[in-house]
């Protein structure tokens, strides 16, 4: 029987690849470089399966096509909002993603951000390798207390509740969430944590605040101008979601201006482009997409693609359907 076609668009771990090239026809973008519209659209009329992620960009004209010989889109990753997936359902392509397995790193990068942040550890390190440090004195480079302190989350799902768990439970921090829909008594009573109504009772209450909500049109911009002027002065921002949730312009100008602590982000609006405002506020904790950026959950992210796309094939459900 001949094996279904599928290309993955970026490199991945050496283990998985090799797994995914025993159970399919494996074209792998040797280049590692993102795959442009063009190239996606050539790949929907010759693969079966294609393996988009976050890095790659699905808009609508990836999708203009009469028709496709692709079935199924397996994105490697959990996040989906860079795919168009209105467009894909009218060529009839179903999307998987890969969740669960990236929630414990992602959330242990969100607490070491928030860390960094809230006791300068970007700056102390700064100083430090560039020769600056004169010193231990009563003064320098204070931070903020985080054991105590309350933490608001915004999107209380997996990772959110893996925040939670470690903020809790870590660092004895109180949690207010903010979640799309009521979260059942039990798993607010699991982390001693409170439901907020809205986004805008939320942000005034807290001293910090991560967001581990969806990306994607209706969540773009979440955080603009009018929501970090609602939050607490010294109070600081943590984003390992998507980049599309904050507005990096007013974010640029409440670090500028100081009417916010500081931000930690993970993610940004136009990857890897970062505004040159962001570049320079010292009050600002900058990684380059991190989150799932382990050994074992990058290959327990791809093994998750190849059940999706095993199931797929195999006439079975789809475990982790998206559409
Ligand atoms: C995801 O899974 O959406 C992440 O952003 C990739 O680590």
């Amino acid at each position: 029987m001949t094996k279904p076609s599928v290309l993955l668009s970026r490199r991945w771990p050496a283990t998985v690849e090799r797994a995914m090239a025993e159970r399919f026809d494996l074209t792998v973008n040797e280049t590692d470089r993102p795959l442009s519209p063009a190239d996606f659209r050539a790949a929907f009329a010759r693969f079966d399966a294609v393996c988009p992620t976050v890095s790659d960009r699905l808009g609508p004209e990836v999708f203009d096509l009469p028709a496709a010989r692709t079935r199924i889109l397996g994105n490697y990753g959990v996040g989906v909002s860079h795919i168009d997936l209105d467009a894909a359902r009218r060529l009839q392509i179903s999307v998987s993603n890969t969740p669960d397995v990236l929630s414990d790193c992602t959330a242990d990068l969100a607490m070491t951000l928030l860390l960094m942040i809230a006791r300068r550890v970007g700056e102390g390190e700064r100083q430090l390798r560039s020769g600056g440090w004169t010193g231990w004195h009563p003064t320098h480079l204070i931070g903020t207390r985080v054991s105590g302190a309350t933490l608001g989350i915004i999107g209380f799902g997996r990772i959110g509740q893996a925040m939670a768990q470690r903020a809790h439970f870590g660092f004895g921090m109180r949690i207010l969430v903010q979640n799309r829909s009521k979260l059942p008594e039990e798993t607010l009573i699991r982390y001693g944590a409170t439901q907020i109504d809205t986004v805008d009772a939320l942000l005034p209450q807290c001293d910090f605040v991560s967001l581990h909500c969806p990306g994607g049109a209706a969540n773009r911009h979440l955080i603009d101008s009018r929501r970090l002027d609602l939050m607490r002065p010294g109070a600081f921002l943590v984003n390992t979601a998507r980049g599309e949730l904050v507005d990096e312009h007013a974010l640029a100008q409440a670090l500028w201006f100081g009417t916010i602590g500081g931000a930690a982000l993970d993610v940004y609006d136009r990857e890897p482009a970062i505004p040159d405002a962001l570049l320079g506020a010292d009050n600002l904790v900058m990684l380059p997409h991190l989150g799932s950026a382990t050994d074992r959950t990058r290959e327990a992210m791809g093994l998750r693609v190849m059940d999706n796309l095993s199931a797929f094939f195999d006439g079975r459900r789809l475990p982790d359907r998206v559409i």
